[in-house]
């Protein structure tokens, strides 16, 4: 298949937080197996690919983003033969796998780091960032770990300190060494040939820090109720020059196989982030578009966002868009459990691969969690200022069974209270629902092509109202979002409006024609088709 029509561009991506997707064992845990009971519920959602947040062998002090061996499957989730299951099943039923790499650092607990840590002169100290003492004794310069503190853990036993971007257990790799960087070739190798079909990789703008440690500058923008590490800009311990040859040499082992896809996890400004699709888009096929992640949800400012993105992207470059992932607050609790449904239909007409966090086409909402419920290190590390990731983390409300169907045992973080309600099975039944209405868009963006492969075009319009086309191969849609709750009339006539409705996020216009004048309800969003 040519890049041109790449199922990554084509396709819809749904990530799965393992753990709170289905339990299959009774440890209130997800696993492997719970995923393979759930596929037929993903191909009735229509989606085409699955990304897994980490399920390799793990201590779990940030729930699998600290590594103690690339290449096992922590018994927590299964075994090999679990996972080699899950590929096959996942690709009968025609759905991609995406596998989550996290390069930039290992857990404490990863034999390469237990041997860099033996002694200054072990063979493995390169593989990981060691600096002496400043000369007061302290970390060797500014930097701040993102999960709290300094991001500089001393060794007593070599009297030395090494860095870790997030927690101490979670050391830094040193990509500046070539063996750090054949060593994680190889697990990316090990993995395809396994057929997985791509990596989202993690924290991708952070592989390669300043050469010189220089000391980050101060934010003069920081104010309380941030997390600690924003009182500093990483100007100098992520986003440098030469990761974009580390990403480029990852790419080339990407496309020793066929079709697969690089994804990069980047939190930048836009102009920062379009870098990481590389040279002659040589870099990440995808790098994560976040900005819907903390957009203030009005229309002039998602107006602008989209423009903005659309302009900025190199020539070739494929867009993409993420309402919600692991570490962010869900967008139902966002933006409102009304506007979620017109997020549902932004995200699927949008030009550009769409990522589903699991549990938002049920519309979960964050649950609150009590200080004594806390998972996450994140909050563990840095108490009272909204940064833990549990609420957006709970088990998936399957049915109104006990636990939601999810576990037969206690779920390792409590289920939303308003499960009985909001699950897959009563809103599958709730014609009406937020879930049959992904379903429908789904089915919308497949049923016209002019929904993947065709231009995006604003419409100027004011307001609530956030208007746009996407147009091409003889086909035109128009989509019109009320970002509001109150009720909007907008006059079509001369502005080629008109049409008939394909879809309201009420699910309830079908085949409504609109001629002269368009009224959308409060917090309603339509597609409207026109053949040209
Ligand atoms: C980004 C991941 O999405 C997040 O969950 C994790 O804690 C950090 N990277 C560190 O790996
Ligand atoms: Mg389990």
């Amino acid at each position: 298949m040519t890049e041109r029509g790449a199922w990554w561009r084509e396709g819809i991506f749904y990530q799965i937080y393992p753990r709170s997707f289905q339990d299959s064992d009774g440890d209130g845990v997800g696993d492997l197996t719970g995923i393979i009971h759930r596929l037929p519920y993903l191909l009735t959602l229509g989606v085409d690919a699955i990304w897994l947040s980490p399920i390799f062998t793990s201590p779990m002090a940030d729930f699998g983003y600290d590594i103690a061996d690339y290449t096992g499957i922590d018994p927590l989730f299964g075994t090999m033969a679990d996972f080699d299951a899950l590929v096959k099943a996942a690709h009968d039923g025609g759905l991609k796998v995406i596998l989550d790499l996290v390069p930039n650092h290992t857990s404490d607990q990863h034999p390469w780091f237990q041997e860099a840590r033996r002694a200054r002169d072990d063979p493995r100290r390169d593989w990981y960032i060691w600096r002496d003492p400043a000369a007061d004794g302290g970390p060797p310069n500014n930097w701040l770990s993102e999960f709290g503190g300094s991001a500089w853990q001393f060794d007593a036993a070599t009297g030395q300190y090494y860095y870790h971007a997030f927690l101490a257990q979670q050391p830094d790799l040193n990509w500046r060494n070539p063996q750090v960087r054949a060593a994680i070739h190889n697990v990316m190798r090990f993995w395809l040939r396994k057929g997985v079909d791509g990596f989202r990789v993690d924290v991708i703008w952070h592989l390669i820090k300043d050469a010189e440690f220089r000391d980050n500058p101060a934010n003069p923008d920081y104010h309380g109720g941030r997390p600690p590490h924003e009182q500093i800009i990483s100007r100098y311990s992520a986003d440098q020059p030469e990761v974009h040859e580390v990403i480029t040499a990852m790419r080339a082992v990407m496309d020793e196989f066929d079709d697969r896809v690089l994804i990069g996890e980047i939190y930048l400004p836009l102009e920062r982030l379009i870098a990481y699709y590389g040279k002659d888009l040589g870099g990440a096929h995808l790098p994560f578009n976040f900005a819907l992640l903390s957009a203030p949800w009005h229309a002039r400012d998602i107006e602008k966002i989209i423009a903005d993105y659309e302009a900025a992207l190199p020539h070739g470059a494929w867009p993409n868009w993420v309402l919600g992932n692991h570490d962010r607050p869900r967008l139902a609790s966002r933006v409102g459990a009304e506007q979620a449904r017109v997020a549902a239909m932004l995200l699927l007409t949008l030009r550009g691969t769409p990522t589903l966090y699991y549990g938002d086409e049920i519309g979960m909402h964050q649950v609150a969690i009590s200080p004594e419920q806390v998972r996450d290190p994140f909050e563990k590390n840095v108490p009272g200022v909204g940064v833990g990731r549990d609420g957006c983390r709970t088990p998936m409300q399957w049915s109104a069974l006990p636990q939601a169907g999810f576990t037969q045992a206690t779920p390792w973080l409590p289920l939303a209270d308003d499960f009985t309600h909001e699950n897959v099975v009563n809103l599958t039944a709730d014609r009406r629902s937020i879930l049959n209405l992904t379903r429908a868009l789904i089915r919308l963006r497949k049923a016209h092509r002019v929904l993947v492969t065709g231009s995006y075009r604003p419409v100027a319009a004011q307001g609530d109202l956030l208007l746009y086309r996407r147009e091409g191969d003889g086909e035109m849609l128009t989509i019109a979002l009320n970002l509001g709750d109150q009720p909007v009339s907008i006059a079509t006539g001369g502005s080629g409006l008109d049409g008939e409705i394909l879809l309201s996020t009420w699910l309830d216009r079908d085949g409504e024609r609109v001629a002269g004048t368009l009224d959308l309800r409060g917090n309603e969003g339509v597609v409207i088709g026109r053949v040209m």
